[in-house]
């Protein structure tokens, strides 16, 4: 039986009740985990409290601002964690981040700013995350990251955040093979499109999601609750032998020629 009781998870990446992270919590919290959640910050706390409303019937004993891009932040967070909760089990990386601007049109016009942005925000918080969760991960752990077939295959209007999930889905297999001695495992999970904020802002994302409605083998795309269950099972026992994987949760659009 899928059981996380007693396992301590950090979940980021929740901006409403649409985004994946958010499907990842409930399921989460479902297995019995303690939950603890990071929001983005903003200067006038809207953020914070929308977060803090959401998130609120699942309990969090943690709930701490992270921004990927502010050092001391990320700091806090892990000595908040340290402090509150001693040691940790998982941590889900469900963050990205590209100039709505480089989401469309000719990839050979991003910017540096832009590229490198996406690649700051969307694949080097990973590895620092899991950096600083490490030491933490006393008795083992997982850590998941939230990826897209754009990171293997040109999908048009993804652009540069296509390099950024190559860059992530690597990361998972370094990040694997250096953790693996701790018993702490790394997996990536592939989600299919799913209308949510940060998918808004890449060009024509109704249409990807009508493309995959018609040539899937599930003909849909999935859910965040689909997307939370395979998250709570590679955090689970049930997935201990599982370590340095992308799994594809997108309905089988993945393995379509034509
Ligand atoms: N929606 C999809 O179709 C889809 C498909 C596959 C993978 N993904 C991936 O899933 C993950 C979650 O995205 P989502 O679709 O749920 O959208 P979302 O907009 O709900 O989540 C994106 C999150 O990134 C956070 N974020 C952005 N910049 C940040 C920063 N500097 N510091 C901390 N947090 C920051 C936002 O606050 C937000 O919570 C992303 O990695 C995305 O690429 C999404």
């Amino acid at each position: 039986m899928l059981d996380l009781t007693g396992k301590n998870a950090l979940v980021t990446g929740i901006a409403n009740h649409r985004s994946i992270a958010w499907g990842i919590a409930q399921q989460l919290h479902n297995a019995g985990a303690n939950i603890g959640i990071t929001y983005l910050p903003d200067e006038r706390g809207k953020m914070e409290k929308k977060v803090a409303d959401l998130v609120e019937p699942l309990n969090p004993t943690l709930f701490v601002p992270c921004d990927v891009q502010n050092e001391t932040q990320i700091q806090s967070t892990f000595e908040a964690v340290k402090s509150q909760w001693e040691k940790l089990d998982i941590l889900i990386h469900c963050l990205a981040f590209a100039n709505k601007d480089d989401l469309s049109g000719n990839f050979s016009n991003v910017s540096r700013q832009g590229f490198t942005q996406a690649l700051e925000v969307s694949t080097y918080s990973f590895v620092q995350l899991a950096g600083a969760a490490k030491p933490l991960m006393t008795e083992g752990g997982s850590i998941v990251t939230l990826t897209y077939l754009g990171g293997v295959r040109v999908v048009p209007n993804y652009n540069v955040m296509g390099i950024a999930k190559a860059g992530l889905e690597m990361s998972v297999r370094y990040l694997a093979a250096e953790l693996g001695t701790q018993n702490i495992r790394v997996n990536g999970i592939s989600a299919g499109p799913i209308r949510t904020l940060a998918s808004s802002a890449v060009g024509g994302i109704l249409d990807m999601i009508h493309h995959v409605e018609e040539i899937a083998p599930l003909r849909r795309t999935v859910t965040q609750t689909e997307v939370g269950n395979a998250a709570a099972f590679l955090c689970s026992d049930l997935a201990s032998g599982i370590t340095g994987q992308v799994l594809y949760v997108d309905a089988g659009y993945a393995i379509m020629g034509m």
